[in-house]
C-alpha cells in the first residue's frame, strides 16, 4: 500500500469462536434482536432533527490503502451532538421515563407526550444518572432535557471542559471525580443507590442490563442506515469498529448477523493499546479488567472493563481484536481533514479514527490481512463515531504541526 500516515504496530487476536456460518441463537436474540431494533428505529427517527448521517465513499483513501472501497459512517452531525452516542443514552432515558410513568400512573405514554410536557409531575421527580467520558453523558443529558427529568453526570479529571460545559448546556450537574473512568462508573452507582437516582449506563454488569441493552438498540439505529445506504451495492466485507465498553461494536455486530445473515461483513474491534480490555479479553477467553490511568487520547474508548453484554455477542461474533496506538490519532485526524486524493474532508474527533487506524494498521502487516481476508477486492467500512465533540481541542490538533496538538 502507498503511505497515508507512518507505519506502526498493531497487535491482534483472531477469536477461533466466530463462525461466518453460525446462526444469531435465542441467547444472543434475549439480549439485541429484530422486535428491539425495529423498536429503537421507529422511535429514533421520530424525533425532532432526525436525519440518517452520512455514509461517505473514500475513494482516494481507500486506493492509497490498497483496497477496493472504502466508506465511513460520519456521525459528527448526529442530532447536532456530535457523535454516534446521541442514539444511545437518549433512548435509554425515554424508556426508563416511559416505564416509570407507566408504573407510577397506570397509564402507557409516549416520548412525543413527554416532550410535549406531558407527565411533567412524574419527569421531574425522577434524575437520571451516569458516569462518562463525554458523549454517552451528553446523550444522556439532552435525552432527560428532552423529555422533562433531572440529571447529574459523573466525569474523571480526563474530560476536558470543553466537553463538560457541553453536558452542562442541556440542564446536566456535571461532577468531576477523582481516578479513571472506570472509578466514575462505579461512584455513580454507588451514589445512585444511595440517593435513589436511576443510572443509566452504558456499561452493564451482571444483574444491570436494561439501560445498557436499550443504549445499544439506540446504536442500531446508525447499523440499519449504512444498511439502508448501501442497498443495491454488494455489502460490506469488512467492518472496523472501535471499541470503548463495546455496547457500539456489539450492537453493529448484531445488527448485521441478523440482517446480512452468513453473508456479514467480518467484524474487528479496535481499540487503543492503552485501554485495551476486549484485546485482553479475548487472550484468555473471559472477561479481564485492564487496569491504569487508561490515558489514551481516544477519551471515548478510554475504558478498562468490558461491558458484560457486549462481551456476550462480540466473544461469538467478532471475528479479531485489535489494538492501536495513540501516535496515530492525530495524524490521522489530519489525514481525514485534508482528504486523500480528492476525497471529501471530514472532521474526525479523537475517537473516531480507531477503526480506520486499525484496518490501515492491518493491511501493514501482511500476515494480519491475509489472515484477516483483506486484500484488493475487500470493501471496507468504518464508523467515523464521532466529529470536533471538543471543537478547540480538534482546532488544536488539526492546525498542530507534528502529532500534538498546537
Ligand atoms: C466517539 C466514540 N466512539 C466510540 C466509542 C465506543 O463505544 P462503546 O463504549 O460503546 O464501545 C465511544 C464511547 O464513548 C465514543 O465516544
Amino acid at each position: 500500500m502507498s503511505r497515508v500516515i507512518p507505519p506502526f504496530e498493531v497487535q491482534a487476536v483472531r477469536n477461533s469462536n466466530a463462525r461466518a456460518d453460525a446462526t444469531y441463537g435465542p441467547e444472543l436474540r434475549a439480549l439485541l434482536n429484530e422486535a428491539g431494533i425495529a423498536a429503537a428505529w421507529e422511535e429514533i427517527s421520530s424525533w425532532p432533527g432526525y436525519a440518517p448521517t452520512p455514509l461517505v465513499r473514500l475513494p482516494g483513501l481507500a486506493a492509497a490503502a490498497g483496497i477496493h472501497d472504502l466508506r465511513y459512517k460520519d456521525e459528527g452531525g448526529r442530532f447536532g451532538l456530535g457523535s454516534f452516542k446521541a442514539l444511545g443514552g437518549a433512548y435509554a432515558v425515554g424508556r426508563l421515563l416511559l416505564g416509570e410513568v407507566e408504573a407510577r400512573s397506570g397509564v402507557r405514554s409516549t416520548t412525543a407526550e413527554l416532550r410535549a410536557g406531558g407527565h411533567r409531575d412524574i419527569a421531574r421527580e425522577i434524575t437520571v444518572c451516569t458516569a462518562t467520558d463525554g458523549n454517552h453523558g451528553r446523550s444522556v443529558a439532552w435525552g432527560a432535557q428532552l423529555f422533562g427529568c433531572k440529571c447529574i453526570i459523573y466525569i474523571p479529571a480526563t474530560v476536558s471542559e470543553g466537553r463538560k460545559a457541553a453536558m452542562e448546556r442541556f440542564g446536566a450537574d456535571v461532577r468531576w471525580i477523582e481516578g479513571n473512568y472506570d472509578d466514575s462508573v462505579r461512584q455513580v452507582a454507588d451514589d445512585a443507590e444511595r440517593n435513589g437516582w436511576y443510572l443509566v449506563s452504558d456499561t452493564s454488569h451482571p444483574g444491570y442490563t436494561i439501560p445498557p441493552l436499550d443504549v445499544m438498540h439506540g446504536y442500531t439505529v446508525m447499523a440499519g442506515e449504512t444498511i439502508r445506504q448501501s442497498m443495491g451495492d454488494a455489502a460490506p466485507t469488512h467492518a472496523f469498529v472501535q471499541g470503548g465498553v463495546g455496547g457500539l461494536a456489539a450492537a453493529v455486530c448484531a445488527c448485521f448477523w441478523q440482517s446480512y445473515g452468513s453473508a456479514r461483513p467480518r467484524l474487528i474491534v479496535v481499540e487503543p493499546n492503552k485501554a485495551a480490555c476486549f484485546y485482553e479479553s479475548a487472550r484468555v477467553g473471559a472477561p479481564v479488567t485492564v487496569t491504569g490511568d487508561l490515558d489514551t487520547v481516544m477519551g471515548g474508548l478510554a475504558s478498562g472493563e468490558v461491558s458484560r453484554v457486549a462481551w456476550e455477542v462480540l466473544s461469538v461474533g467478532a471475528d479479531a481484536f485489535l489494538t492501536v496506538p495513540d501516535e496515530t490519532t492525530f495524524e490521522l485526524m489530519r489525514v481525514l481533514a485534508r482528504g486523500v486524493d480528492g476525497d471529501p474532508s471530514i472532521v474526525a474527533g479523537e475517537s473516531a479514527i480507531a477503526g480506520l487506524a486499525g484496518l490501515l494498521g492491518a493491511l501493514e502487516t501482511p500476515a494480519l490481512a491475509s489472515d484477516l481476508g483483506l486484500g484488493p477486492d475487500s470493501r471496507v467500512l468504518v464508523f467515523g463515531t464521532e466529529g470536533a465533540t471538543d471543537p478547540e481541542l480538534y482546532q488544536a490538533i488539526i492546525g498542530g504541526p507534528s502529532g500534538a496538538p498546537a
